[in-house]
């Protein structure tokens, strides 16, 4: 581990966990149609100065994966981007469709070019604003029976509303369904006092002693190291 991890918010690497996500692609992911779809993706993200906060391809396609394995028809996402993990659900699942919420208009113009080039973007549901009052007049749309809810929810948007997120997630879904936040481990941060208090640490906190305290879910904290950190994820299943 290199001496500075706990002192700024790099990321922190470690020569194993690139090698492992690397054998892991060059194994498991095969290089059809997808993936050229999905690297272009990435691609078209990389060139439109937008932050390189997309989801690692192992994790795209694990999400993707446990949407298809719970038969997700329905699936939220705060924090679109680009679209990356957007389109893993919906090449994985031909018959999903996604709800995506995103404050910055740039990058919901550019995940909706990237759904256009990967043929998807009749399945992806694109909301520009606050994920705040986007997910108020959703609530108020499911209550009307004017949309279902949701079967499989992803969280990876400003960290310090992790909370009000989940918080609408947990009513807006189906039972059974997941709810993963990302992002909230941040490098063994949470349990450390010079940072726990801090954002977006602090929202991340937040979250998990919340869920922890809340009947509607089930949930574990799952640590994960990658190409891209050590970090990981909240994971919740609704009741
Ligand atoms: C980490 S990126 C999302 C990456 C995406 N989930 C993926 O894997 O491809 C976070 C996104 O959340 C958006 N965001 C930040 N604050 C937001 C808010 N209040 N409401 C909705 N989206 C927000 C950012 O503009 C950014 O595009």
């Amino acid at each position: 581990m290199s001496t500075n991890v706990f002192v700024n918010d790099e990321y922190e690497h470690d020569d194993r966990w690139t090698a492992v996500d690397a054998y892991g692609v060059s194994n498991l992911h095969p290089k059809d149609d997808a993936n050229t779809i999905l690297n272009g993706a990435l691609e078209h993200i990389q060139n439109s100065d937008m932050p390189d906060d997309s989801t690692y391809p192992a994790f795209g396609k694990f999400l993707a994966l446990h949407a298809r394995s719970v038969k997700a028809k329905h699936i939220l996402e705060v924090g679109l981007l680009g679209g990356y993990t957007a389109i893993w659900y919906l090449l994985q699942i031909p018959e999903a469709k996604v709800t995506a919420l995103e404050i910055n208009p740039h990058h919901s113009k550019v995940a909706g070019e990237n759904a256009q080039r990967a043929g998807v973007a009749d399945r992806l549901e694109i909301i520009t604003g606050p994920g705040k009052e986007s997910l108020a007049k959703i609530k108020t749309e499911v209550a009307e029976g004017k949309r279902p809810k949701f079967d499989f929810t992803f969280i990876d948007a400003d960290k310090e509303n992790n909370w009000a997120y989940f918080d609408y997630a947990a009513d807006l879904s189906n039972s059974g369904a997941p709810i993963v936040v990302d992002n909230v481990i941040r490098k063994g941060w949470i349990v450390l006092p010079e940072h726990m208090d801090k954002s977006p640490v602090a929202g991340a906190r937040e979250v998990i002693e919340n869920a922890g305290k809340d009947s509607r879910v089930e949930s574990c904290l799952m640590q994960t190291v990658s190409e891209k950190n050590y970090d990981g994820y909240l994971y919740a299943v609704v009741k």
